[in-house]
């Protein structure tokens, strides 16, 4: 994971980066650090936590021209200042941020650096050693060390006697753009809002040098090469104007807006063509495949399509298909789900099912995200920015996306009319104090439902488990009683989710062999049950097959309120980071 932000300019660029930086900690927050040139020095800065952390170190009165910044997600060595970023390499002439794995770094290591003495456990350091191993000019030594490495890399570098930045890229995120003050480089194209217009997307296997007036770029031959800028689009990325103390808050609140823009983006914009569904509609079968809340999405965009457009669906879990004997099938569109389009996991599966010349339907939200360059059909999801670690409005896009294909294929003007209702009238629920109170006195949580409010308790399960550190369970109303039904006694909450009439009376089935066991019930649903229950969550009616869209945004409050109740920030949970980029 990890973040990249580097600048060269010609003001002070030290602060500019410290403060772009602050957008890519969501890509890791264990370790942050800057190096900087000083006269004919390289200079490093570093400090173990938040961003924060480092600008109290920094103070006020730094100043360079030329920066390179990084935040952490420790994969290779403790959190520890050691091991945070910038590196430099034994001889002090180079610096270097390294967002990726390199994988053969200890056969590196024992190779060519065994005279070397190396003060972190990370591959990083042993990359920048490397790379003042090689000979000739700098760009060349960038390009030797990365044909000697495995594994993944977006990389900023400074050297001792040269005004420049050097960048390479494979399989991790790295753009650059510029304008009439400076140059910048990032893992992500929001940190350049508000400051560029257009930038330029590396590819694998290309590097780049950066002065205060231009960018050039080379291909892995070492040969300057052009390439094509890119427009920046705001709308992409603006925080919509609600104030609120965490972004997660912000974000679930912003679903009612997402699902307007989502739906005015496919009716009215036609972002997916004429030609597009045709081309879609010709597959026999779906494949979902995706990791963590994206894969619950395709659990609901497989429901949607099998009940929309009567088409077979199968969903699975990108790091468990990369290793089945899956029988691939010309006749499937394989659909890979993913708010960032940087997941590892997922990339490899699309890159797997590419290469057997298979077609590949991305689902992103992060324009220009390599995964998306994988696709045949892209299908943008419309959220704008998820910051907090915890996907909340990015979940509701894709299943409300997923929902739009199905009904798009199916031509089912009547859903589409029952789509647009809903659009204009959906507003986000408030949970009421006496049910927050009744929650915050469980650490013994089960979550339940049936068809679309099982995946409803699998996503609500995730989000409770990795904000508020709650160990809970989400699973299907029906498999509580092979085996489940054991850890029930009267210190356990079960969360029934039941939006389908249909199966009523097979949840209060389910919710009275909880009962029998002394466990307490909160029902969340949007129609009255027979059966008593502790704690009652009415929730506003709707078309069912729009329900999952309602009960998921209780479910995600829920988890919001316990994670700010326990006194835990929602927005950074532990050991996790927003986008996954290591398998
Ligand atoms: O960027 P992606 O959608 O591919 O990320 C996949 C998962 O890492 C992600 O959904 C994760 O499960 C969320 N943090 C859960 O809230």
């Amino acid at each position: 994971m990890c973040g990249i932000c580097s600048a060269i300019g010609n003001f002070n660029e030290i602060f500019d980066v410290i403060e772009r930086l602050r957008k890519l900690e969501y890509r890791g927050y264990d370790s942050s650090g800057i190096a900087y040139k000083e006269n004919n020095n390289l200079e490093v800065v570093k400090s173990v936590g938040q961003i924060a952390n480092l600008e109290k170190r920094i103070g006020r009165n730094l100043s360079s021209q030329i920066v390179i910044g990084h935040t952490r997600w420790a994969t290779h060595g403790k959190v520890s200042e050691e091991n945070a970023h910038p590196h430099m390499s034994a001889n002090g002439e180079f610096a270097l941020v390294h967002n990726g794995i390199i994988e053969n770094y200890e056969d590196l290591k024992k190779i060519f650096l065994s005279d070397v003495c190396l003060n972190s456990q990370t591959d990083t350091e042993v990359f920048v050693n490397l790379i003042a191993r090689q000979k000739g000019p700098v760009i060349n030594k960038l390009i030797e060390a990365c044909n000697l490495v495995k594994g993944s890399f977006a990389v900023a570098m400074l050297e001792k006697n040269s005004n420049k930045i050097y960048l390479a890229k494979r399989k991790s995120p790295l753009m650059v753009a510029q304008n009439e003050n400076g140059c910048m480089a990032a893992s992500d194209l929001s940190v350049f809002v508000g400051k560029f217009e257009k930038c330029y997307i590396m590819e694998d296997d290309e590097f780049a040098v950066m002065s205060e007036k231009n960018i050039v770029f080379f291909d892995k031959s070492g040969k300057k090469i052009k390439k094509n800028a890119v427009l920046i689009n705001n709308f992409d990325f603006c925080d919509e104007n609600l104030n609120e103390e965490y972004f997660m808050l912000k974000e679930i609140k912003e679903q009612a807006i997402v699902l307007k823009r989502t739906y005015f983006k496919y009716f009215s914009e036609n972002t997916l063509s004429e030609a597009e569904i045709s081309k879609i509609k010709k597959y026999k079968s779906f494949h979902f495949i995706a990791c963590g809340t994206a894969y619950h999405s395709g659990l609901m965009g497989a429901r949607y399509i099998q009940q929309f457009c009567k088409k077979e669906c199968k969903v699975s879990i990108a790091s468990e298909f990369r290793y089945d004997n899956n029988v691939l099938n010309k006749n499937c569109l394989y659909v890979f789900v993913s708010q960032s389009g940087e997941t590892a996991d997922t990339i490899a599966c699309a890159n797997l099912i590419k290469e057997k010349g298979f077609d590949v339907m991305c689902v992103t939200n992060v324009p220009y995200c390599s995964l998306n360059k994988l696709a045949d059909i892209i299908l943008p999801t419309f959220a704008g920015r998820e910051v907090a670690v915890a996907s909340t409005k990015a979940y509701v896009a894709q299943v409300f996306t997923l929902l739009i294909l199905a009904i798009k294929l199916s031509k089912n003007l009547e859903l589409q009319e029952s789509l647009k209702k809903f659009v204009l009238s959906f507003d986000i629920l408030q949970l009421d104090d006496a049910l927050l109170k009744f929650l915050y006195q469980f650490n013994n949580i089960f979550y339940i439902g049936r068809e679309q409010d099982y995946v409803a308790s699998l996503e609500g399960a995730l989000k409770m488990k990795e904000i508020a550190y709650i160990n809970c369970i989400g699973l299907a109303g029906g498999e509580l009683k092979h085996g489940t039904l054991a850890l029930i006694d009267e210190n356990s909450l079960v969360i029934a989710i039941s939006t389908q009439k249909k199966l009523k009376e097979k949840m209060e089935s389910n919710i009275q062999e909880v009962k029998a066991r002394g466990g307490k019930i909160l029902l969340v649903s949007n129609f009255e049950h027979s059966v008593e229950v502790d704690h009652f969550l009415q929730l506003p009616e709707f078309e069912e097959f729009l329900m999952p869209i309602v009960s998921i945004t209780a479910l995600q409050l829920m988890a919001f309120h316990y994670a700010v109740e326990l006194g835990y920030n929602p927005d950074k949970p532990r050991n996790l980071a927003k986008s996954v980029t290591v398998e």
